[in-house]
């Protein structure tokens, strides 16, 4: 029998040096000492010894039991220690190795042409004004001298929402918006960036695009001052060497009314496709604010005068990057918006 036991337990000894994971060393340990475990008969085979056996053979079953257990704790402190270091080792993080680039966002064409405008400007002393993009039918075209049955409505095809409250068809109405909370100060100095909406849906018209609004007032504007200002910005936003003319035109809000043609930036005047062989790019609307539509934004049209002007933010930036798809614009596209 004690023969046995240090079988036992030099078998035990050698198991255990092999077993390399907790999960193995858990399974050798029911193998040895569980209820079926060759310890457990050992001692369970006592009973049928005589007095003098079962004393001695118990006390070295006993105490190799109890070696095995502290055996089997000193290895699970070893093979836990052991998984500690590798997985250690593994997360080792290399503090000199390059950081990994993160991509930036840029800002939308649409946004840095508004704000290159806005930024031209800013430096003529305009200020910034902002209106609803759901807009009453009263300052959309009511307030601009254009009536229920005007003709002129036919010009701007309109989301309605309902019959007096649609989507702003343009800038516009801010100027009255501005002039009434401003009258009778002067003098009013200001340009509207903003969203606007009309149903119309190809290749060079959106159902949403973009407008910049401007509006003057003050005690002695004229055609004169109109000029001076729209040609510097031209000049500003696509070069010294521009040329401007003016056409006459017609808009309910303005008289007189003109058109804003600048030289083509693609010909530089000598005609080409983007020009249609004119020579001429039409890129804004403008006039001397109608003499009602100050009236309507509380200003007395004997004591001050004023002129406006709207411009297509798209129109602009399609000109100066050279871009023949408005849709482009609205696509998300990165490889397209990348490039600016
Ligand atoms: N609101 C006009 C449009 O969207 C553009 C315009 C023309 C604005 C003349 C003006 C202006 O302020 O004076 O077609």
């Amino acid at each position: 029998m004690l023969e046995k036991i240090r079988t036992i337990e030099s078998g035990c000894q050698d198991n255990l040096a092999r077993v390399s994971t907790l999960e193995e060393l858990n399974e050798f340990r029911v193998r040895v000492l569980g209820r079926k475990g060759e310890i457990t008969q050992l001692l369970r085979g006592l009973k049928d010894l005589n007095a003098e056996e079962r004393l001695e053979i118990g006390k070295a079953a006993n105490e190799l039991k109890e070696r095995l257990e502290k055996m089997i704790a000193a290895r699970h402190e070893e093979i836990s220690r052991r998984q500690l270091e590798i997985k250690l080792l593994n997360e080792r993080i290399d503090v000199t190795l390059p950081g990994l680039p993160q991509q930036r966002g840029g800002k939308h064409p649409l946004t840095l042409i508004s704000e290159e405008i806005q930024n031209i400007f800013s430096g003529m002393g305009f200020s910034i004004a902002e209106g609803p993009e759901i807009e009453s039918d009263y300052y959309n075209f009511e307030a601009l001298n254009v009536s229920r049955d005007h003709p002129a409505r036919d010009m701007q095809d309109t989301f309605y929402i309902n019959e007096d409250i649609l989507l702003r068809t343009h800038t516009s109405p801010v100027q009255v918006r501005t002039m009434e909370k401003m009258a009778p100060r002067i003098p009013v100095k200001i340009i509207v960036p903003g969203k606007v909406y009309r149903k119309d849906d190809d290749a060079t018209h959106s159902p949403m695009f973009t407008q910049v609004e401007g509006l003057v007032i003050d005690k002695t504007i004229t055609f004169g001052n109109l000029k001076g200002t729209l040609m510097l910005f031209a000049q500003k936003i696509f070069g010294e060497d521009v040329r401007v003319r003016y056409r006459p035109s017609f808009f309910p809000f303005t008289e007189p009314s003109a058109e804003m043609d600048i030289s083509c930036v693609i010909c530089k005047g000598a005609g080409c496709r983007v020009c249609s062989h004119t020579g001429w790019l039409e890129i804004l609307g403008a006039g001397m604010v109608n003499p009602r539509v100050l009236q309507y934004g509380g200003y007395d049209p004997e004591a001050v005068s004023g002129f406006a002007f709207g411009m297509g933010v798209e129109r602009i930036a399609m000109l100066k990057y050279g871009i023949n798809d408005l849709r482009l614009f609205f696509d998300n596209d990165i490889r397209f918006l990348q490039q600016f």
